[in-house]
């Protein structure tokens, strides 16, 4: 970490036209936005020169020699070539600027998932051993990193400037963002949507470490995020317990000790409750009813992340055949 540099106030820095490079895509993004730039700038210069030029030339009453109008056929060439010109400086662009957005929103196979929920009004964040953080984001350089980016209640929008990332954060979609650090340092993060009163506050940092500094932060956050205490908090939160813990009035199939056991299907099948079949019963709860119940379950598709599932399935293993006989038990 000694070679960080926080990028989080401008007082300290010295001017920048644009913010920090801190990512691969950075460079990228700023090469294309230079050159489009540069080539405004000098057309600009080309043609108020030319109407300058022109203006004082051939001013009222400037004896200069005219040039005869050409022909028509002439005109007409000159103009297909200034369109087909400028068509083919188009075309570049537009294949350069595409081919770079189809880049930065396709994330590379071996990329590392960090999940990403925006709330009114902060940013909750989730490593991919359950560490978890709000409003600061930990990541190693040169490695890229996904962001599964969604918001639990209005549009937002991840924005990193740093990395040259902006996303919306969608209710009920999820969409994804990549990139790769390459300068360790804390880096500004915004909500670059209006979403509220507090919309300018909901912004955080970016902290961009060496990867044995990112590995240690890991084990030092994540050690205390057990997935079978987490996993049991969101059985509560789910509802799950409403209908499937021991003493619950709802004839629904209770999960205590049901990890690894035999079940008999309605449809006359047996499976083994395993984490597979314990995922799709929360999935597609009507794929496959337990005998004896009716399909009443909803669908928790959609509305529950993987690494909740894994957590969930974690509890529902833990659990032993006597957990909640007795009242107190289960967690309320
Ligand atoms: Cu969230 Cu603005």
């Amino acid at each position: 970490m000694s070679h960080s540099v926080s990028y989080l106030q401008d007082a300290d820095q010295p001017f920048r036209f644009i913010p920090v490079q801190a990512s691969t895509g950075a460079h990228d993004v700023d090469l294309l936005a230079y050159v489009l730039f540069g080539l405004c700038v000098v057309l600009a210069f080309v043609v108020a020169g030319l109407i300058a030029w022109f203006g004082i030339r051939y001013r009222a009453g400037s004896t200069v020699k005219r040039f005869a109008p050409v022909s028509e056929h002439r005109a007409h060439w000159i103009e297909a070539i200034f369109a087909l010109v400028l068509l083919a400086v188009f075309l570049v662009f537009f294949y350069w600027g595409g081919r770079l957005m189809v880049d930065l929103y396709r994330p590379p196979a071996d990329a590392m998932t960090i999940h990403v929920v925006g709330k009114q009004w902060m940013w909750k964040l989730e490593h991919p051993n359950g560490a978890r953080e709000i409003n600061t984001l930990h990541v190693p350089t040169g490695r890229n990193v996904r962001l599964d980016i969604t918001s639990q209640d209005v549009i937002h929008s991840f924005y990193v400037p740093a990395f040259r990332i902006k996303h919306d954060a969608v209710p009920g979609l999820h969409t994804t963002l990549w990139f790769k650090a390459t300068q360790t340092g804390e880096y500004r993060m915004f909500c670059a949507e209006y979403c509220g009163t507090n919309h300018s506050r909901m912004r955080g940092k970016v902290v961009v470490m060496a990867p044995a500094d990112y590995a240690d932060w890991l084990d030092a956050n994540g050690h205390d995020q057990n997935p079978v205490r987490l996993g049991r908090e969101l059985f509560r939160t789910y509802g799950c317990s409403g209908c499937h813990m021991g003493r619950s009035a709802v004839h629904a199939p209770k999960l205590a000790g049901i990890y690894g056991r035999s079940i008999a299907l309605a449809d006359g099948r047996t499976v083994v409750a395993d984490q597979a079949y314990i995922r799709d019963s929360i999935l597609q709860p009507k794929k496959q009813v337990a005998a004896g119940f009716a399909p009443i379950m909803p669908s928790f598709a959609g509305r529950i992340s993987e690494s909740e599932l894994q957590q969930i399935i974690a509890y529902i293993r833990s659990l032993k055949p006597g957990d909640w006989a007795t009242a107190g038990e289960g967690g309320d």
